[in-house]
């Protein structure tokens, strides 16, 4: 693994292996135990989007792998102001040992990659959030033991989240029942991938899909980039929310997860958010370890 530009591009190994060395991080961070793995390294972190937890998850993660992280706002870059991202990414790798960037389009994060020489992370596209489903992964596994005979279900806009937990549910070996209104759906790239597995299915009836769902996840019904159609938005997802019938719909024990933020009384209700809380903060933190162990695989790949 060179990069974590998107879930496509790892195998199932390259994932449980990520997860397991994420698992060994935090039981390190939990207990004091030193790591300091990526001493001397340095990690650029581009934004081109608001961000709480990839920001502060990141930089902090860095900061415990003794390394250096550096907050990079594209209003204060060249980029900004139209510096192309290949000779950005030919500077940068001159100065650093890695990239993590938050933008828009997918091009931009694999141009950087492509033209650069050090590793680059995707920390959010509108195609896909592979961090975030690492982490959520890793709550999965954490909560349940095992992803084998697990369905997940993911109610909502076909997202950049939609996008990753489809891949990364499949490639663990997970049932992923997606529902999505016919104007929302996930990516062409991800349906393609998604199509011909056994273990996938969509439809538009959010209550269909999380039929004996152990995992439930949502996602805001406007990402950002989108504020132009919030309104649009709020009526074409009306009924697209995990709530009480939901729930009904579910296992009995199914846990509820949310990438955050989170709109209360739109994809999610404020009951059902509040009852998965422990779920939900625990996904938020794993943030932090599935980060690390991203940035020690691709930063320091003989360390372990
Ligand atoms: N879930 C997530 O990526 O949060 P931020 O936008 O706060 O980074
Ligand atoms: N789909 C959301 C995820 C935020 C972490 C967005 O792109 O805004």
């Amino acid at each position: 693994m060179k990069h974590l530009l998107k879930l496509l591009d790892l195998d199932r190994q390259e994932i449980l292996d990520i997860l397991d060395l994420a698992d060994k991080l935090k039981y390190q961070t939990h207990h004091n135990i030193p790591h300091p793995i990526l001493e001397g390294k340095t990690l650029g972190m581009i934004f081109q989007k608001a961000s709480t937890r990839t920001r502060v998850s990141f930089e902090t993660g860095m900061y415990q792998l003794g390394g250096y992280p550096l907050f990079l706002s594209a209003n204060d870059l060249q980029i900004g102001r139209g510096e192309p991202v290949q000779d950005t990414a030919r500077v940068l790798s001159r100065y650093l040992d890695g990239i993590m960037i938050r933008t828009f389009a997918q091009k931009e994060v694999e141009d950087l990659a492509a033209y650069g020489s050090i590793p680059v992370i995707n920390g959010l596209t509108d195609f896909c959030h592979p961090c975030q489903v690492l982490a959520d992964l890793l709550t999965i596994r954490e909560k349940k033991d095992t992803f084998e005979g697990l369905k997940m279900c993911y109610i909502g806009d076909g997202n950049n989240m939609a996008n990753s937990l489809i891949v990364g549910g499949l490639k663990v070996g997970m049932q992923v029942a997606a529902a999505c209104p016919d104007d929302y759906q996930p990516d062409p790239e991800v349906m393609a991938f998604a199509k011909n597995d056994g273990n996938f299915s969509i439809t538009n009836k959010p209550i269909e899909a999380a039929a004996d769902a152990d995992v439930l996840i949502t996602d805001v019904w406007s990402s950002m980039g989108m504020e132009a159609e919030i309104e649009k938005r709020r009526i074409a997802f009306q009924g697209y929310q995990i709530n009480d019938d939901i729930m009904a719909a579910a296992h009995t024990d199914a846990m509820v997860m949310h990438c955050l933020p989170a709109h209360r009384g739109e994809e999610i209700t404020e009951k059902v958010f509040e009852a998965h809380a422990s779920e939900i903060f625990d996904e938020a933190e794993n943030r932090l370890h599935a980060q690390k162990a991203v940035m020690v695989k691709l930063m320091m790949p003989d360390a372990e």
